[in-house]
């Protein structure tokens, strides 16, 4: 049910207005319905609580209350999906940064801390009356206590509330968040992405790593060392070739 509506007028497009439910299936399906009706592209869907919550890969978000859940409607003028979530990644970290979790970025856009995932993205491409909408669907461990998590998943996760002491209501680390993203969505719309994916890089903590890439039937091990202009992981193997990785899991290797 939706529960409120909040306007920031001072936004340039991201988050000047938002819906507030108490519980949905996914926001970003509640997103991708809200295209039959609003036209208002930076619409952003925040949820206390997802009855299926959807990660990368088909996988599922375990999304217990206390938990942040949102997305954002976006109309760029090239499909951008995939790049735009990617990007979307230095936003999520920064706010995290921002309220003391010094989290980094696992490719592709994982925010984990201390090799526990706090944060993730999903970016979804739509068309939709011949427009194309990115719906970016960001999930933040924040006010959540590990024992709420599907047991499987305790050893892997973290949260902001096991990190810091100091409590941080979801509301005001939306709203921190959603101005960085809106910084960053003006930046998208006005510089190369060349230039945006080099600050993508300088965060991604998995570059000069060595990784398992493993895609469909394709596995690969070498070392991460850098992103390619479609945002793809680069990789080099043991033998000196490159493989480059859009999709799949990433696995670090000590
Ligand atoms: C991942 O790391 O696998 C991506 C997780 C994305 C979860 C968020 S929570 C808000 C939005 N709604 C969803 O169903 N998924 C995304």
């Amino acid at each position: 049910m939706k529960i409120g509506e909040v306007h920031e007028p001072n936004r340039k497009v991201v988050g000047r207005t938002m819906w507030h439910y108490d519980a949905v299936e996914s926001t970003n399906e509640t997103a991708k319905e809200s295209l039959e009706t609003e036209g208002e592209e930076g619409l952003v869907i925040w949820a206390d609580r997802q009855a299926a919550g959807r990660g990368r890969q088909g996988r599922a978000w375990a999304s217990p209350p206390g938990g942040l859940y949102a997305s954002v409607v976006l109309r760029p003028k090239q499909a951008h999906a995939w790049i735009l979530g990617l990007l979307v990644g230095m936003p999520v970290v920064k706010a995290l940064r921002h309220y003391g979790v010094f989290a980094g970025l696992k490719y592709p856009n994982d925010a984990v801390y201390q090799d526990r995932k706090i944060a993730g993205i999903l970016s979804e491409g739509v068309y939709r009356r011949d427009l194309y909408h990115v719906i970016v669907g960001i999930g933040v461990n924040t006010n959540v206590d590990l024992e709420q998590f599907p047991p499987e998943l305790r050893g892997t996760v973290t949260t902001l509330k096991r990190e810091v002491r100091l409590f941080v209501a979801n509301d005001e680390f939306l709203d921190y968040l959603l101005n960085q993203i809106d910084d960053l969505y003006s930046r998208y719309q006005n510089t190369r992405i060349e230039f945006l994916l080099k600050d993508y890089r300088g965060q991604c903590t998995t570059i000069g790593k060595r990784v398992t890439a493993r895609t469909g039937k394709t596995t690969v091990t070498g070392k991460a060392y850098d992103i390619a202009l479609n945002g793809a992981l680069v990789i080099m193997d043991d033998a000196g070739a490159k493989h480059e990785f859009v999709e799949g899991n990433f696995e670090i290797l000590k």
